[in-house]
């Protein structure tokens, strides 16, 4: 494992430096992308990069971990639409480049075999993007998900809905329901970068990188992954020195 620790402004920028080194190394790369208020400035460093001509994202191809169940697309609290602010919209990705679960599908469960079934034909994710919950959830496993699952339908714990509710007007407009990849699916990426913030984060970093190895702390599976980048802020990263 590689673990940087360092102020939030130089884990966006070094995360986005190794986001763009490997675009530059396979123009094609395939990218699996993260939302939630933590990775927001290193996906504005990838923008500057673009702007400045440091990378090209027209051969990318870019899988979202998750979205809601049951809410349209141009919601401002739908993942689709916070990735076409916070990065899909100030780059030159092609339209038809990135994919998110269709949270909206008539067939949810059909949905999920075919978002996996994807991923696996464009060739599997090069590198993807991630972030922690307080619960240790990534994307929205939550607790004691299976380490063998792939993209599933989710009913949201209550800690979720109550954590997610800020961007939301009221908790009960949090949608109950979501799709996500599974643990499987991200353990499955060539690489992993993790992006942690905050002292509200030091304790569940801490048991997910240093506790045991268990389902009841889905990121700590991270530990068993091959080639897993960690980027800790000094807040987050209290506990782990
Ligand atoms: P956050 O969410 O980046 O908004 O803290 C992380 C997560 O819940 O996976």
């Amino acid at each position: 494992m590689y673990l940087f620790i360092g102020t939030a402004e130089d884990c966006d920028k070094k995360g986005a430096l190794e986001i763009v080194n490997q675009i530059n190394n396979k123009p094609d790369t395939i990218l699996g992308l993260a939302t939630g208020s933590t990775p927001v400035g290193m996906y504005q460093n990838l923008i500057k990069l673009y702007r400045d001509k440091k990378v090209s994202f027209s051969q990318v191809k870019t899988y979202n971990l998750d979205e809601y169940v049951g809410i349209p697309r141009e919601h401002v609290c739908s993942y689709y639409y916070f990735m076409q602010e916070n990065l899909f919209s100030h780059i030159d990705i092609p339209a038809e480049n990135v994919s998110l679960p269709d949270g909206n599908a008539p067939d949810l469960e059909k949905e999920c075999s075919d978002y996996e079934e994807r991923i696996a034909n464009s060739g599997g994710i090069d590198l993807q993007v991630l972030g922690i919950g307080h619960n240790g959830h990534i994307g929205f496993n939550e607790p004691n998900t299976p380490f063998e699952s792939v993209t599933h339908l989710v009913d949201l714990t209550q800690s979720t809905i109550k954590a997610n509710s800020r961007f939301f007007e009221s908790e009960d407009q949090v949608p109950r329901q979501a799709l996500s990849m599974g643990i499987k699916t991200i353990m499955q990426a060539k690489k992993i970068l993790l992006f942690v913030k905050g002292a509200d984060k030091a304790d569940i970093i801490h048991k997910a990188l240093k506790g045991p190895v268990t389902p009841e702390v889905p990121a700590s599976v991270l530990q068993l992954h091959p080639n897993l980048h960690v980027y800790v802020d000094k807040a987050a990263a209290a506990k782990l020195k």
